[in-house]
């Protein structure tokens, strides 16, 4: 505890940007060049090698995947859920410190960052951690402020660039989150080549984004806020088990 941080990789989190990553992939029509920051180990750079139950519907995934990997997430408000998986041509991630899922000790500390009662979040964990040891993310050691354009520009040109996180702003300073929002309010801009944003973060940790529904207040602080391109899209579980689509 005192040699590490908190950097829970929660690859349930999917659950919750799939709706989005599909639409982009839809109305783009091109595959996905998906770019975490904040990426901790990468297991969420992998939406298309999971199984998702919205509602306790149908199971949509791309091969057989074991009961571990089904994300189930419980819905509201009608999002739109996706009837197949994006193709997704590119996954990179960045890190202050990334996890290296190659690593005994590394995961093992990823797997004492969940509450021990959560046993099936531990069993989702280790079987997400299978997943990325056949195909090991691309996670380059650097700071969300500084080191993403260049990761952006590395990205395949026929693709279209989703830089996405969860979980991550909560750890930035207040400057440093506004200087990022100001970096992805220019790339979002930038009709050079398309680039999406979504963010998964705390109620009040990105500036301007809150998301209206009327919740009680307590069950607001709790929800995160899921944003495409600075405007609220969803309130969601922390762990990706909800998803309450604001419409
Ligand atoms: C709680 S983990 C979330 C991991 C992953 N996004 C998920 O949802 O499962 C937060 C991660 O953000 C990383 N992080 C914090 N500040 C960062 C910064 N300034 N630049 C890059 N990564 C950062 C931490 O090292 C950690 O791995």
């Amino acid at each position: 505890m005192l040699a590490r941080n908190t950097q829970t990789n929660e690859a349930g989190r999917s659950a919750v940007l799939l709706p989005l990553l599909a639409h982009i992939a839809d109305s783009e029509n091109t595959p996905l060049a998906l770019i975490e920051v904040g990426a901790s180990a990468g297991l969420c750079l992998y939406p298309d090698r999971y199984g998702y139950s919205y509602d306790d519907g149908p199971v949509l995934s791309a091969s057989a995947v074991p009961d571990a990997l089904v994300m189930e997430c419980a819905t509201t408000g009608n999002p739109p859920l996706p009837t197949s998986l994006p193709h997704i041509s590119f996954r990179a991630g960045l890190d202050l410190n990334p996890l290296d899922v190659a690593k005994d000790d590394d995961v093992a500390w990823l797997e004492a960052l969940i509450w021990p009662e959560h046993v099936q979040r531990r069993d989702r964990l280790r079987a997400a951690v299978e997943v990325a040891r056949r195909d090991p993310p691309l996670l380059l050691s650097g700071d969300l402020v500084v080191n993403l354009e260049s990761l952006v520009d590395s990205a395949p040109a026929d693709s279209v660039v989703v830089v996405f996180h969860s979980a991550v702003l909560g750890y930035v300073d207040e400057p440093g989150r506004e200087a990022f929002q100001d970096t992805m309010r220019r790339l979002t801009a930038d009709r050079s080549r398309p680039v999406h944003w979504l963010s998964n973060e705390g109620y009040g940790v990105l500036p301007g984004v809150e998301g209206a529904m009327a919740k009680a207040e307590v069950e607001v602080v709790r929800l995160f806020v899921l944003a495409h391109n600075g405007s609220p899209a969803a309130r969601t579980g922390g762990h990706g088990q909800t998803l309450d689509w604001l419409g």
